[in-house]
């Protein structure tokens, strides 16, 4: 059976493996180079719990994705001979204001009554840590069990799966057209003709939109970087104003992320770096003694209610796993295993249920 991939990015290249190891043979389809859009643009954190996220069915799939990192890691870099940064760093989320502190405290105890891990840390305790801390900052909360992958890493090893195993990449070369007949998917018209295969999946991040009426949109990201040394920073700090992450190597420092809805707007602007900034200042100063090393964005596929689309779509034959917004890198294994099993088992479950494109229907 040959399956077609509209989108070579985290979550269709971890498909595209999953559905390979099960024996189909897969090409997956790429307006650039495979794993060089929002995957590579985003932050690489691993971050349920620092996300803040009320329990329920999205929580919980956020956990389970996480839990599977390791394993999913592990394997594939066994598989590429290379290493993609995989670091449970742990992330801290500083409270910069009364209201702040009472809310990540509220959502400490929740997570406890989960089971799940975390602690309040002081002031005082930081300041012993740390060159210097931002004025504002009272403390906040630790999470041990959060942590964070090297993205750019993970989507080169994912291309390089790809290309040891014979996953056709069809590379600058933008889908025009999805072509359906009497409602089962025939194949894809691209710049350089029609592609014909038994199923497709549309995996294409913030663009998916184009391709059937889903409500995705994209929220774009600025982001940053500076260089770094190992006794800079050990862990990520994730709070309202500015996330820094530290990346494995120890060279480098991710400073992220701006939200905005401003459709596919080009470029970052200096009120977007100036936003990064201003925030890394007030979180730990010492950091703008650092070298600029880079400036870049990307956009997150957001949909109408935040949560991803994943399944059947009305077309027979065709299948999406889009709208992961800010969760992308950390939903890749647990959204290849589910959309792997729906195609090649018929297998559904309550995630599957839960985020299908059939509850944007009206009536
Ligand atoms: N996951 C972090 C972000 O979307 O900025």
């Amino acid at each position: 059976m040959k399956g077609i991939i509209i989108g070579g990015g985290i979550i269709g290249l971890s498909i595209a493996r999953e559905l390979q190891k099960a024996g189909y043979t897969i090409t997956v389809i790429d307006r650039q180079r495979v794993g060089r859009g929002s995957s590579w643009a985003a932050g690489g954190m691993l971050a349920p719990q620092s996300e803040g996220l009320e329990p329920g069915v999205f929580l919980d799939f956020c956990l389970e994705s996480r839990q599977m990192y390791p394993s999913f890691v592990e394997e594939l870099e066994r598989e590429t001979d290379m290493s993609v940064g995989y670091w449970k760093s742990g992330i801290f989320c500083p409270a910069y204001s009364e209201e702040e502190e009472e809310e990540l405290k509220r959502k400490l105890e929740t997570y406890k009554s989960m089971g799940l891990s975390g602690n309040w840390i002081d002031r005082e305790t930081l300041e012993g840590r740390y060159p210097s801390i931002g004025r504002e900052i009272r403390g906040g909360v630790f999470y041990p069990d959060d942590g964070q992958v090297d993205n750019r890493l993970l989507m080169l090893a994912l291309e390089r799966y790809a290309r040891y195993r014979g996953i056709e990449l069809v590379e600058f070369n933008p889908v025009k057209k999805v072509v359906v007949n009497g409602g089962k998917f025939k194949g894809v018209r691209t710049a350089t003709g029609l592609v014909e295969g038994d199923f497709c999946i549309i995996t294409a991040g913030a663009w998916s939109s184009e391709f059937i009426n889903l409500p995705v949109f994209p929220i774009k990201g600025e982001m940053a970087a500076i260089s770094s040394k190992p006794k800079d920073m050990d862990t990520v700090f994730f709070g309202s104003k500015v996330y820094l992450i530290p990346k494995k190597d120890r060279k480098r420092i991710v400073v992220g992320a701006t939200e905005e809805k401003v459709g596919f707007a080009e470029g970052n602007t200096v009120k977007g770096i100036l936003q990064l900034f201003t925030g890394l200042r007030d979180t730990l100063p010492y950091l703008v003694e650092k070298n600029l090393l880079e400036t870049w964005y990307g956009y997150r596929p957001a949909t109408d209610d935040l949560l991803p689309i994943l399944g059947k779509t009305q077309v027979e034959s065709l299948f999406v796993a889009t709208g992961h917004y800010r969760n992308g890198i950390l939903l890749a294994p647990i959204t290849a295993k589910l959309i792997s099993q729906l195609i090649d088992k018929g297998i559904t479950d309550r995630y599957l249920e839960q985020f299908s494109v059939f509850r944007f229907r009206e009536g």
